[in-house]
């Protein structure tokens, strides 16, 4: 979802895959925003921002985003560049690890390397070894499983259901999805299909037994369906290859027939993950073949730190106004970014992301606006609807003032927040009536090591919107800054100082 920050894969050596078509950033489209020109509409984005934040603060849920930066250890990551890519890097591979011995070593190996200074205590956790490897090794799996729990909901899908009801109950509706990308063989994948199945089923029978809960099941267009699950197509194919995209999109498409059928019968919502960007073709392929096959009710990200956003955009656009189809665009900024930049420094290819922060936050505005401008208005009108995958307050408000220069009420675009994070938002989101859904991610902790890096990531990132937003002290003026510079349509994205 989205990336307030400089998220990634931290390891860019594990996620090698065949080479991409990356779009040229130099002939990517690029159209002003609306906000640029229009003060009237800067104020009305600084209105309804220093509205929702003052909720949020107000906000029984308190801080943005609980208590995740008095963790000392995330604390000391976010300072030090060095140390965070170790931590990270030995997260990542803690589930191979087996006997507290293998624990320890990683650890030491890894904290040990050039310029890494870990903190007082992991310091000293090194340097004791011997008899306290065990100790070390036990502790530090606590930790990491309860970091991991703040951000996955629950172990399995009969776990999950409970959580889903609570939240149906506090009026916010959710997209759960099975932790695991990137599986390794067809049984993987045939495994991941029978396990979305199996969730398929039990979210909707759950939410046949809830109470209505208007605001969580109706748009601006009617009622949508109560039950909704994202997908990940790197978990349904174990060798997406970008060079052999029709035969990828057709293999998926496979896997995907009997989840589209079952979405069908379930009134369940499908939504397809977008990941790295080389795999943007065939899941954009596949989001359109899915839509051709059946009516299922679908959706897919577009991802604005990519430079090919609006271009993107413009796709999806057209393609739904030639096919009088509508489907869902979950608007994030992106969650791999690092990876991304990394990727293409190996490769020598140009870097398909913005390399500063504040060209994603603008493109997120510019895609925002022709994607508003695509939202149907009658029920029988091909396009897009918009939900916004954002824990940045700015991104939010400029977009419901989108809204309403265009004349649409603010039910016709949907928040998205990810399990875990921004609690005082989402609540500030439901006191003002907004259409919230949370990101739930489920599934046993090994498989969910991926995610969570990209999570603590974000959360550690010195330029995350949530991590300045927690600061009581921060000015509202600064927080809700545009971000929009009036030469942004002629820079060359690269980074600036
Ligand atoms: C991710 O997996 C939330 O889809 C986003 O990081």
């Amino acid at each position: 979802m989205d990336a307030e920050s400089r998220p990634a894969h931290p390891d860019p050596a594990a996620a090698a895959h065949a080479d991409p078509a990356v779009a040229d950033p130099t002939t990517a489209q690029c159209s002003p925003c609306p906000l640029l020109h229009d003060p009237a509409l800067e104020r009305r984005v600084h209105d309804l921002g220093t509205d929702l934040l003052s909720v949020a603060r107000r906000s029984r849920r308190s801080v943005l985003s609980g208590t995740f930066w008095s963790d000392k250890m995330m604390d000391w990551a976010s300072r030090d560049q060095a140390f965070k890519l170790q931590l990270f890097r030995f997260i990542d591979a803690f589930p191979s690890l087996g006997t507290p011995g293998e624990i320890y070593g990683q650890l030491v190996a890894h904290l040990t390397a050039p310029g890494v200074k870990p903190p007082p205590g992991l310091r000293l956790a090194v340097k004791a070894g011997g008899v306290f490897k065990g100790l070390t090794a036990w502790i530090l799996s606590r930790r990491i499983s309860s970091t991991a729990r703040r951000f996955i909901a629950a172990a399995d899908a009969e776990e999950a259901v409970k959580v889903l009801e609570k939240l149906w109950l506090s009026d916010t509706a959710h997209t759960v999805t099975l932790l695991g990308e990137k599986c390794l063989s067809l049984d993987d994948a045939r495994k991941y299909q029978g396990d979305y199945l199996h969730l398929l089923r039990a979210a909707s029978d759950a939410a046949a037994k809830w109470p209505a809960r208007a605001r969580a099941e109706t748009d601006h267009l009617g009622p949508i369906p109560r039950a909704n699950i994202s997908i990940k197509a790197s978990s349904l194919h174990p060798h997406l290859d970008p060079a052999n995209q029709e035969s990828a999109i057709e293999e998926l498409l496979e896997m995907m027939l009997p989840i589209l059928s079952e979405a069908k019968q379930g009134s369940v919502q499908l939504h397809l993950d977008m990941e790295e960007s080389e795999l943007k073709g065939i899941i954009f392929g596949l989001l359109k073949r899915c839509a051709e096959t059946s009516d299922v009710e679908i959706g897919v990200v577009l991802q604005a730190y990519l430079r090919s956003a609006e271009d993107d955009a413009q796709d999806l656009i057209g393609w739904t106004r030639a096919t009088g189809r509508q489907i869902t665009v979950r608007l994030v900024k992106g969650a791999y970014w690092d990876y991304e930049k990394a990727r293409a420094e190996r490769t020598g290819q140009p870097v398909p992301v913005w390399t500063l922060k504040s060209d994603s936050d603008a493109c997120f505005e510019r895609v925002a606006a022709r994607l508003v401008d695509a939202i149907p208005k009658s029920p029988d009108e091909g396009g897009i609807k918009l939900a916004l995958g954002s824990h940045n307050l700015r991104s939010i408000v400029a977009v419901l003032a989108l809204l309403g220069r265009s004349g649409l009420p603010e039910n016709a675009v949907e928040l998205q927040m990810l399990y875990g994070m921004a609690e005082g938002l989402k609540a500030a989101a439901v006191e003002r009536e907004l259409r919230l859904r949370e990101y739930i991610p489920i599934g046993p902790l090994v498989q969910g090591m991926a995610y969570l890096v990209r999570r603590l990531l974000e959360n550690t990132s010195n330029e995350s919107w949530l991590k300045l937003g927690s600061t009581y002290g921060a000015d509202p003026d600064d927080l809700l800054a545009s971000p929009h510079r009036s030469d942004e349509c002629a820079a060359d994205g690269q980074e600036t100082g």
